[in-house]
């Protein structure tokens, strides 16, 4: 009678508490199963003409906190400890309505033009020059799009000339008479942008696309045959779009000319649902590996020669939500978006799916740098980190080398109608990890990188490998905040990169746990 009652309200106190207490889970690294090398162009971003991301961004003429090119220096810096290793320039949208040749020469004598993509007037005083300065500045590979919309393929052709030809033709000669006498050799060039999309400047069936860029294609390598060329993927999965129709013409006719497809991919939580929101990464991913499929399938057939196979460049991607109607989308304040926690437990999924992905994907940015759907905001007196910055900075600076096929053993979820945004909705998600993991090994050295979805749960995890012991302590860095809605704010810092006590490894385990909605990376040695 008596274990009979303590059975019953041990079980009863289970029931009660059950909210509050830990999962468990597993782990497991094996340093033989490999994914594939993580590139550095991963950790990329993109500056568009657009809201306050150039004019009063990156670049705010006369202010006290710029240098004498124009350039924000509190911006500069904070861009610098990001370790962008690839920034696309000058669109998006704007590209489709931009004539390169308005943006160099003497300031004052470049055209202001009607900028028809987010209603604004394009003063044309930041232009290729200060965009490839800015680049150089910031350590970062140059990616220019070209006009694919509005844009003939000779003004593509032009443009190349200028950035990568040293001295002789017109446009050569034009850049050294503007005073930059070294050629840019800017190698990544994308072919238009989200030509699929009804709302794109110009905007062009697949086939007719395909035509076109493979023309363009042809005089740009004609100009500088070392340049990498990226072709306009699907960014339209709204529920009447055939996105992967428009892959696989593009796919087939492209195959033999480009070296990435470039897919975009914005998320949101409009209805507050916070689990189908953490889930939202998981449909980039099940988008990766269709478009993988059908890239694997052409280049059985292709005519290559020695180079690579077509990889997949998200070459936009963010939570965009709240910044989405009529007044929020135009003007000099558009898409100014004020990130939480969550947003930045999404960005972590991101980068997870990238790197999980690393034997197909090969470049991502981050859309954008500052203040349009930005890590980084600012005003005239100053600027903040974002909670999105700090997932972003750690993979940045850390997660290289082999991608490894982690096994992950937890609890999951479902969701109910799974919310993406851009009016795209897909059907029930099932099965949801809580544990979202990755890992690279570089230099002996494994860095785990975990995001918990649970939000009222720690997860106590066994992390075990498989192929040698852990050896010496293990770093821990946390991105967290007092609840999913926290936010950072001028003069205020909520959500950060936190550094925690080491963990002291057993042998070949390590026990950890991953507070409720948190991102983690954990750091160490294996010894084979
Ligand atoms: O990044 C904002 C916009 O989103 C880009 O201009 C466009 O390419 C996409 O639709």
């Amino acid at each position: 009678m008596k274990i009979k009652s303590i059975i019953s309200t041990f079980l009863l106190a289970t029931m009660v508490l059950g909210g509050t207490m830990a999962q468990n889970a597993i782990i497991k690294i094996d340093l033989d199963r490999k994914i594939g090398e993580v590139d550095k162009l991963l950790y990329g971003n993109f500056v568009e003409h657009l809201g306050r991301c150039v004019y009063g961004g990156i670049y705010e003429e006369n202010s006290p906190l710029s240098d004498e090119r124009g350039f924000r220096k509190d911006v500069l810096e904070a861009v610098k400890d990001l370790n962008v290793s690839i920034t696309r320039y000058p669109g998006g949208n704007f590209v489709s309505n931009y004539h390169w040749l308005d943006g160099i020469g003497p300031k004052d004598q470049r055209p202001t033009r009607m900028e028809l993509a987010w209603a604004r007037l394009e003063s044309n005083r930041f232009g290729t020059d200060e965009f490839i300065q800015y680049a150089r500045e910031m350590g970062t590979e140059p990616y220019l799009s070209v006009n694919m919309g509005t844009g003939t393929i000779e003004e593509a052709q032009q443009w190349v000339e200028y950035c990568n030809v040293s001295e002789g033709p017109y446009y050569a000669e034009l850049r050294k008479k503007n005073g930059y006498t070294d050629p840019y050799h800017v190698k990544y060039w994308s072919l238009g942008n989200e030509m699929d999309g009804f709302w794109q400047m110009g905007h062009l069936n697949a086939e007719d696309y395909a035509k076109k860029a493979r023309e363009a294609a042809k005089l740009m390598k004609l100009t500088s045959p070392e340049i990498k060329l990226i072709a306009a993927g699907s960014s339209n999965y709204r529920p009447n779009a055939d996105p992967n129709e428009w892959n696989g013409t593009i796919l087939h006719e492209l195959r033999d000319v480009v070296d990435y497809l470039a897919l975009h991919m914005y998320v949101g939580n409009p209805n507050d649902n916070y689990y189908n929101y953490l889930s939202t990464p998981l449909v980039l991913e099940e988008r990766t590996r269709v478009v993988k499929g059908m890239i694997d399938r052409e280049m059985q057939n292709a005519n290559r020669g020695d180079r690579d196979p077509i990889y997949i460049a998200w070459d936009e991607y963010n939570s965009w939500y709240r910044a989405r109607t009529d007044e929020t989308m135009a003007g000099t304040r558009a898409l100014e978006e004020h990130y939480n926690l969550e947003d930045a437990l999404v960005i972590a999924g991101f980068l997870n799916a990238f790197i999980r992905n690393a034997d197909i994907v090969k470049m991502a940015n981050m859309a954008q740098l500052v203040n349009v759907i930005a890590p980084i905001f600012t005003n005239e007196k100053g600027m903040f980190k974002q909670t999105i910055y700090y997932p972003l900075q750690l993979f940045s600076k850390n997660a290289h080398g082999t991608s490894l096929d982690l096994f992950v053993k937890c609890e999951t979820y479902n969701t109910e109608e799974f919310f993406i945004g851009l009016g795209e909705s897909t059907t029930k998600q099932t099965d949801v990890p809580y544990l979202d993991a990755s890992a690279t090994y570089y230099n002996d050295e494994v860095i785990i990188n975990v995001v918990n979805r649970n939000k009222d749960k720690a997860i106590t995890t066994d992390i075990i490998s498989q192929s040698g012991n852990f050896n010496g302590e293990l770093s821990i860095v946390e991105v967290n905040g007092p609840n999913t809605k926290s936010d950072n704010d001028f003069g205020k810092t909520t959500v950060e990169s936190k550094i925690k006590p080491t963990l002291k490894a057993k042998a070949n385990v390590v026990k950890y746990s991953f507070p409720p909605h948190s991102f983690t990376q954990i750091k160490g040695k294996i010894k084979k």
